[in-house]
């Protein structure tokens, strides 16, 4: 079997490591990569030479490798030249996609979207997106730190007492915690809000106050995500999250339902609420932003409020990002390659059928398969 591992296009991150690739490869599996696949992450060729793979240029690797495993997907171009027996791993977000779902489908391709791993406790090992969620979280408060014209711990130096940052965070998920942790250990007093009331000790264990809205929809069969809410309680958690902004040096957006818009929780009146110099980092700016003013990937200056909407902070951080993902990924592949080195992905396991997105011109994910017609 030869599995091949890309050169991520406009991302420095890497699927796999030199270390994993020593584990991956033997009597049974080729490794095969992609030239300067790890020159992004500081993983140059001649680590994954010297660990047992071979370096070949793009096209090759698309055409003979057995199994793909990209972070980024394939263009719809390079998935159509594909041998129809290729298995790819990819971060497809098939959600927002269905159209290339669709397409994945009809070319009888086996895809898994990592994006799509059920989060249960056996999988966490193998939850990427909590892996690029925890360097998000982290990446926004020290983002956030370097725009405030102000210290986020508190001070007592000769030059009198200067009051600690105070940090907002909305949605207390892997990034929201991640984010309270971080901006408590710089010091920061820190107020979160979420829609799950199961997140408060956890908030408070981290050194958050937490604040609640009251009547809020959850449901415990959505796996630990959050569900939509009524638009009386959007209303209702709208008003006191613009009295809490108003009062706020930074706020950090993390709120996401999977597959839907991101909720607007930070309105237009919210951000001209708040001080001149105030920092806002929205993490959920790929699915329209948590803030009304966001734009995916750009920094918005208004009424001198600063607001970040970078997409991809774990690109940003690339060597630990690309160790956190082959991890994960070397967890997953434990529990599709057999001993003998054969591709054999059990579609019992409700992991492999979680995230498998498309087998022999079908849909499996029993979500997407509700979602896509
Ligand atoms: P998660 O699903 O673990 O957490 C989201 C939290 O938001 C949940 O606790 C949920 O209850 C809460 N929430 C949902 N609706 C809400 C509402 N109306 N009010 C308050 N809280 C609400 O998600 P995770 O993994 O922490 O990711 C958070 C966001 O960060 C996502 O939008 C994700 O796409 C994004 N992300 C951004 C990255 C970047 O570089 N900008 C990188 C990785 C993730």
């Amino acid at each position: 079997m030869k599995a091949g591992i890309l050169k991520e296009k406009d991302d420095s991150r890497v699927a796999l490591l030199p270390e994993n690739i020593k584990k991956l490869s033997g009597d049974h599996v080729e490794v095969m990569v992609e030239k300067d696949a790890g020159a992004g992450a500081f993983f140059p060729d001649h680590a994954y030479e010297e660990a047992g793979a071979g370096i070949f240029l793009r096209k090759r690797v698309l055409k003979e490798a057995d199994l793909l495993i990209q972070i980024n997907p394939l263009t719809d171009e390079e998935f159509r030249a594909l041998k129809k027996t290729t298995v790819v791993i990819t971060m497809l977000n098939p959600l927002a996609h269905a159209e290339r779902v669709r397409m994945l489908s009809d070319l009888g391709l086996t895809v898994f979207s990592l994006d799509m791993i059920p989060r249960i406790t056996r999988a966490q090992a193998m939850d990427v997106l909590s892996s690029m969620a925890t360097i998000a979280g982290y990446k926004a408060v020290l983002d956030a730190a370097n725009q405030l014209p102000k210290f986020f711990p508190m001070f007592m130096s000769a030059a009198g007492t200067i009051k600690p940052a105070k940090v907002l965070v909305l949605g207390a998920g892997v990034a929201g915690l991640q984010a309270v942790a971080v901006a408590r250990k710089l010091g920061a007093v820190v107020e979160v809000f979420d829609v799950r009331s199961e997140v408060r000790e956890q908030v408070q264990s981290l050194g958050g106050k937490f604040i609640e809205v009251e009547g809020a929809r959850e449901d415990a069969a959505a796996g630990g995500y959050a569900v939509e809410q009524t638009k009386e309680y959007e209303e209702k958690q709208r008003q006191l999250i613009h009295d809490h902004v108003s009062r706020s040096d930074v706020v950090i957006t993390t709120a996401q339902i999977p597959g839907k818009k991101a909720p607007v929780l930070v309105t237009r009146a919210a951000v001209e609420a708040m001080a001149p110099g105030s920092v806002i980092v929205d993490l959920a700016a790929s699915s329209g932003g948590n803030c009304e003013l966001t734009q995916n990937n750009k920094t918005v200056i208004h009424n001198q409020v600063t607001i970040i909407g970078k997409s991809n902070y774990p690109a940003g951080m690339p060597s630990d990002a690309s160790r956190m993902l082959a991890r994960n990924l070397m967890n997953l592949l434990q529990l599709m390659i057999t001993k003998e080195g054969v591709l054999q992905p059990d579609f019992n396991d409700e992991i492999i059928r979680g995230a498998c997105v498309t087998h022999q011109n079908e849909i499996l994910n029993e979500r997407l398969k509700s979602l896509i017609k």
